[in-house]
């Protein structure tokens, strides 16, 4: 009898201990030590972030959302012309169309999202009106502009001539496989004649997002995702971009991701639900991307040798990491501290 309380009453201590220990203690302990009076932080995607960030700050600095700042952060990208990637001056689909992929979360787990968007220049601000403007949480194609224009956004042209011309070298082979790293090697190829074949190794040129998520002072946050999405990709082809879970997903207990690269993987392993999952039950930022990056070698282990993914995270502590595929992912990260308030950082990679 004796030997069984004290039995009981060592495995109740472990137990007590594993506790104190374990993933969901320090999950906890996150959520405990967030809330009013955090000090800002936006994060964002490749090189391009830095932009971006700034964008976003301005919203920050001010005590404004996060919501506001990633809204406004994620536009500067989507309306560069020297930006491929991202919105106006998108390289196109193998028929020549700009379709473009948005989505947006915020604090409260209201979400909106729109696929395959032509002809307007901010999807994001299309995918949140969305969220706050219909009971819906996804609009695509047509009906999204549908929506859009209804909802006083104008219609463009956003094919660019640069990105016309790159469309029709690429027709000149129209072979389709993903080059690592080429929203920052696109991007390199600065803003006069954005495509250029000497800074795209291989013959076909994807591209890629800008996921930006971000913690205000009042301990909120908030994710926006947008992208061109491939480059030459079939006509309604849709990426992870403007999927909640899978190129995004915020949840206000516990942190944010976003996820850069090939789509079509990040939404076969629902990543950035994953990232965030992962840090509910305690594993660093840096430590949940990687394990989201493993998941992907593990399902498709020769694949993932060929293409760049990259996850980003954030958790309600402020604290950020990322992981990638390959070298060459980085992000930007804004903070309020001085003197370093932008830094862009190279994410850690598995190949
Ligand atoms: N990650 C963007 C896309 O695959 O479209």
């Amino acid at each position: 009898m004796n030997s069984r309380r004290n039995f009981l009453k060592t495995a109740a201590l472990g137990a007590a201990v594993l506790s104190l220990d374990g993933p969901s203690a320090m999950a906890q302990q996150s959520r405990k030590s967030s809330g009013k009076g955090q000090k800002p932080i936006v994060v964002s995607t490749w090189d391009f972030g830095i932009a971006a960030n700034k964008a976003a700050w301005e919203v920050l600095k001010k005590n404004g959302r996060a919501l506001d700042a990633v809204e406004a952060g994620v536009r500067v990208p989507e309306a560069d012309p020297n930006n491929h990637t991202v919105g106006y001056s998108g390289y196109p689909d193998r028929d020549g169309r700009v379709t473009l992929d948005a989505c947006i979360m915020d604090e409260l787990g209201n979400c909106g999202s729109v696929a395959a968007l032509e002809h307007i220049v901010h999807p994001i601000s299309v995918a949140r009106k969305v969220m706050e403007k219909t009971p819906h949480v996804m609009l695509v194609g047509d009906g999204a502009l549908q929506f859009a224009l209804e909802n006083g956004f104008r219609k463009e042209n956003l094919l660019t001539p640069e990105s016309e011309k790159a469309w029709k070298e690429w027709l000149k082979k129209a072979e389709y496989k993903p080059v690592i790293n080429i929203e920052n090697k696109s991007y390199e190829s600065k803003g006069t004649t954005a495509f250029n074949p000497l800074h795209l190794p291989g013959n076909v040129y994807n591209h890629d997002t800008i996921g930006m998520v971000a913690l205000d002072a009042q301990g909120n946050l908030s994710g926006a995702c947008t992208t061109s999405g491939m480059a030459f990709k079939m006509h309604g082809r849709v990426g992870d971009s403007p999927i909640i879970g899978a190129g995004l997903y915020v949840d206000n207990e516990v942190g944010a991701a976003t996820a850069t690269g090939v789509g079509e993987e990040v939404i076969r392993v629902v990543g950035s639900f994953l990232v965030v999952e992962l840090m509910r039950q305690g594993y660093s930022p840096e430590a949940a991307c990687k394990e989201a990056v493993m998941r992907i070698i593990k399902k498709k282990p020769e694949k993932a040798k060929e293409i760049q993914i990259g996850f980003l995270a954030l958790n309600k502590k402020g604290e950020h990491g990322a992981f990638c595929l390959q070298q060459g992912f980085s992000y930007a990260v804004t903070t309020g501290d001085s003197p370093a308030q932008e830094r862009l950082i190279q994410g850690k990679h598995y190949f």
